[in-house]
């Protein structure tokens, strides 16, 4: 059977940093998103008798992804089948925008592999599966705000996201500046792993993520803007303390980075309430109202040309072929 689904890409308002299991993807803290509108991942999958090793194409190009031939060992153990499937996946990003990404990537693969099984999984199992191909997956299951919450168990079973409802959805923006559109030097995974096993800030990351989630969730479920805006910020700022910790040290940091977030701290000395987070590459999402969106575009487009206004999006669906 082939089935197609459309998952979108989310950026943490608290980061995941950090794994306690490799293998099972398992992280070391909880971590809380936000579901992007304009960012996404179509992907067909098809199982076939005929193929003796999975295909990959992606934007029209074959490749070998070590990443996906792993994942599709786990769905064949996990859904006891020998098959191997035809995987045909368009990123829609902007052009060379960046922006591709792992998070809407494996959790549309997850939906469609599983639905071209015959499978319809809950969302808590589309999140658990997700995650094992990559961890920021799991809270692309869900629209608008996720927590992937860390979970206790060995076996994973409790590590999966749940969505958080929030009355600032439909209020809330994110303007993506992209600074740089080309491969990132140090991957999420590789950055993460160094950080655990060589910085002697990790420890007090995941002490200070827990106390940020907390507060975050308050400010959430308080609608208190600014509150999100402060917590996002500074969360996203220890995170990256920790990659400067490491050995070697390194940071996701650029130039240009670093001027935009003096633009935006401008910007709120002047009664615009908007904050930045980043992830682990150097390009820089302005956290803000919808009312100021366009502002923000405005100023920022002064010093970089690629800068997209995100809305809240929606979660991960099965769609008809051709759709
Ligand atoms: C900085 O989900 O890409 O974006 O689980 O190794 O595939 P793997 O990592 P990935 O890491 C995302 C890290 C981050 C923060 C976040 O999205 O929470």
């Amino acid at each position: 059977m082939k089935k197609t689904a459309v998952a979108h890409t989310n950026i943490a308002l608290i980061k995941y940093w950090g794994k306690r299991d490799e293998k099972l993807i398992l992280p070391a803290n909880s971590s809380l998103s936000l579901t992007l509108d304009q960012f996404y991942t179509k992907t067909t999958v098809e199982w076939r008798t005929d193929l003796d090793a999975d295909r990959f194409v992606l934007d029209g190009e074959e490749l070998q992804d070590a990443k996906v031939t792993r994942f599709m060992e786990i769905i064949r153990k996990q859904f006891a089948t020998q098959q191997y499937a035809s995987i045909v996946s368009e990123n829609h990003v902007p052009t060379a925008a960046g922006l591709a990404s792992s998070a809407s990537a494996f959790a549309a693969l997850s939906a469609a592999a599983t639905a071209a099984l015959g499978y319809d999984l809950s969302n808590e199992e589309l999140s658990k599966l997700a995650r094992q191909g990559s961890g920021s997956a799991s809270r692309s299951i869900y629209g608008d705000f996720a927590i992937w919450e860390k979970g206790a168990l060995a076996d994973g079973s409790d590590s999966f996201a749940h969505p958080l409802h929030s009355n600032l959805t439909k209020e809330i923006a994110m303007v993506v500046a992209v600074v740089s559109d080309k491969k990132k030097k140090v991957s999420s995974r590789v950055g993460m792993k160094s950080t655990v096993e060589t910085s002697p800030f990790f420890t007090a990351w995941i002490e200070r993520s827990a106390v940020d989630l907390e507060d975050m969730k308050r400010a959430l479920s308080a609608g208190d803007f600014v509150k999100v805006g402060e917590i996002a910020e500074r969360n996203a700022m220890r995170m990256h303390a920790t990659t400067l910790g490491a050995e070697p040290p390194f940071t996701y940091f650029q130039p240009l980075s670093l001027e935009i977030m003096d633009i935006v701290r401008e910007m709120r000395h002047n009664g615009i309430p908007a904050y930045f987070t980043m992830d682990a590459g150097p390009n820089v999402k302005v956290i803000c109202l919808r009312k100021d969106e366009q502002q923000i575009q405005t100023r920022l487009k002064e010093i970089i040309s690629q800068v997209y206004i995100c809305h809240a999006g929606e979660g991960v669906k099965v769609v008809n072929e051709d759709e």
